[in-house]
This record gives structure tokens, C-alpha cells and sequence, in this order.
């Protein structure tokens, strides 16, 4: 089910999410519903106090080319994701958020993290992200915090406004 996706100014999104205790039914519900919220919104990533649910629940949808061209995209569901380890590297690039459309601004990050997650089953999952991935994952994550892409720009003036038809692959 689409849920309605909330916007700056919404408190929702400067609350610190509670941890899920439990995977229940709920929590496969939720899961469910913040994929088709972030497909509609041609999103790549989705956190879900931006459904105005505080818990800490993220979805990130990265497409890939693999060696033959091939595009190939990898759905990541993240409860109570951590980040256990952060490279020295950091890179710039822009990012753009559903809950702030029409805008993107250039934000520093680590390049590569490792990342600890339960999966929508309940399973532990630890991986290596490097890149796009790594950089949605981060953005997730500061949502879960109340945090914003905005609070981290490399300089206030560096954000930018997009039209509609550009306002996509934001997370
Ligand atoms: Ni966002």
C-alpha cells in the first residue's frame, strides 16, 4: 500500500525511531508498504519515519550495471541497521530526500561502511557497501535519527532547486 510520504516540518522526522523488538507481522507490513511508497516515488531509498512511522526500519533500491551491461537492482530491507565501520575516505556528491522534493545538495560522506542489519525474516546480515549504496544507506540512517541531509551540506549555499521530471533517485 502507497502511504502518504511526510515533509519537512513534519515532527516525525526530527524524532530519534525506537528500536523494532520484534519482527512481527506488523513490521512485514510496514516493509512491504515503505517498497511501494519508495516505487512510486521512483525513490531510491525510504526511511520509515518518512511514513510517519517511528521505527527503525530502512529500504534502499540500488540498480547496478553488471559486467555484460546488464542492469540488475538489489533490494536491501535494514532493521535496526548499524554502521560498525566507516572508511577514512570521505567523497562529495549530491543527494536529494522524498520528504524534501525539488532540491539536492552536496553532502560529504564516508565512501565505504559496513553495515549490520536484521533482514525483513529476522536474520543478522552484515555487509560492505562502497559508493551510491553506501551513501543511501548513511542518508537512511540519519533518518532513523531525525537527521536530514540538509543539517550535513558542505555549505549552506550549495543546494539547488530540480523540476519534477529530474526529482528522482532521491532517498
Ligand atoms: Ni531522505
Amino acid at each position: 500500500m502507497i502511504r502518504q510520504i511526510r515533509k519537512i516540518g513534519d515532527l516525525v522526522l526530527r524524532k530519534k525511531a525506537v528500536k523494532v523488538e520484534k519482527i512481527s507481522k506488523e513490521t512485514q507490513k510496514l516493509v512491504d508498504d515503505m517498497i511501494d511508497t519508495m516505487h512510486h516515488a521512483h525513490g531510491l531509498g525510504l526511511a520509515a519515519p518518512q511514513i510517519g512511522v517511528s521505527q527503525r526500519v530502512a529500504v534502499v533500491e540500488m540498480s547496478e550495471h553488471d559486467e555484460h551491461g546488464q542492469e540488475k537492482s538489489t533490494l536491501y530491507t535494514l532493521i535496526n541497521p548499524e554502521i560498525v565501520r566507516k572508511s577514512e575516505e570521505i567523497w562529495e556528491h549530491a543527494e536529494g530526500c522524498l520528504s524534501i522534493p525539488g532540491w539536492r545538495g552536496d553532502v560529504e560522506r564516508p565512501l565505504t561502511i559496513t553495515v549490520k542489519a536484521l533482514d525483513r525474516l529476522g536474520a543478522r546480515v552484515r555487509f560492505e557497501a562502497t559508493g551510491m549504496l553506501a551513501r543511501a544507506i548513511q542518508h537512511e540512517l540519519d533518518h532513523l535519527d531525525g537527521v536530514l541531509y540538509i543539517d550535513k551540506l558542505v555549505a549552506p549555499d550549495r543546494v539547488w532547486q530540480v523540476n519534477e521530471n529530474e526529482d528522482k533517485e532521491t532517498a
